[in-house]
């Protein structure tokens, strides 16, 4: 079982990474954005609540985040050879909680991979993104924004991995497929 944390600002690859990840070594996905996109789309509750921070582009406090994350860990996770996580954990506390959980059923994460690009090739990668997908945060202002919530609250993650001993750095920059194979050395050197 390989629980793989996705990690990086808004824009690194996270997604288009994990598609491929899910291809090659049958794991789950478990992207809170996307969880909190389709509650938005359904209108329920929690949807509401959602959109309004993610237009104002912050984070949904940790609390409801991590009950979040463990009602769908435990009816996903459980189908798959090992989970990714993306977009979780991304503040200090849900890294706690995401631990605490997974310990808990006897489970941990195998690996942190950091996916590393330079904020204006993010920003372009965004903004073109909007463009075309019409996603609501992705309008300059509020990527800036996301950009500086990704500074302040989810980047001291690096430090908290490395210190866990999982934490793995990968250049974020080149064409989707080299940047598979980075990730795909990784995945392969951990043990089963
Ligand atoms: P979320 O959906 O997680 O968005 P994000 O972290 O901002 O990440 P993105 O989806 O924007 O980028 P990505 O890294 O997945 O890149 P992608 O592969 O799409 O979160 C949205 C919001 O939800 C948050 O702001 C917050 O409000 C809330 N939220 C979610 N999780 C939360 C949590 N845990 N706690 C609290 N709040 C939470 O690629 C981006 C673009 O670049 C695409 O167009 C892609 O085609 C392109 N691209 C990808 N790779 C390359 C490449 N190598 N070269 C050129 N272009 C590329």
């Amino acid at each position: 079982m390989k629980n793989i944390i996705i990690f990086g600002a808004p824009g690194a690859g996270k997604g288009t990474q994990s598609e491929k990840m899910i291809e090659k070594y049958g794991l789950g996905h478990i992207s809170t954005g996307d969880v909190l996109r389709d509650q938005i789309k359904k209108g329920t509750e929690l949807g509401v609540t959602a959109k309004k921070y993610i237009d104002d582009g912050k984070l949904i406090p940790d609390d409801l985040m991590v009950d979040i994350l463990a009602s769908v860990y435990d009816s996903y996770g459980k189908d798959h050879n090992g989970v990714i996580f993306d977009g979780f954990p991304r503040t200090i506390k849900q890294a706690e909680a995401l631990k605490a959980m997974l310990d808990k059923r006897g489970h941990k994460v195998a690996a942190m991979i950091e996916l590393s690009v330079p904020e204006d090739e993010l920003v372009k990668r965004l903004v073109n993104r909007g463009k075309i997908s019409g996603r609501s945060d992705d309008n300059e202002e509020t990527i800036q924004k996301r950009l500086n919530v990704y500074h302040e609250q989810t980047a001291p993650l690096i430090d908290w991995y490395d210190k866990e001993g999982i934490h793995h750095h990968v250049e974020g920059l080149g064409t989707v497929d080299e940047i598979f194979s980075r990730i795909c050395e990784i995945i392969d050197s951990l043990d089963d």
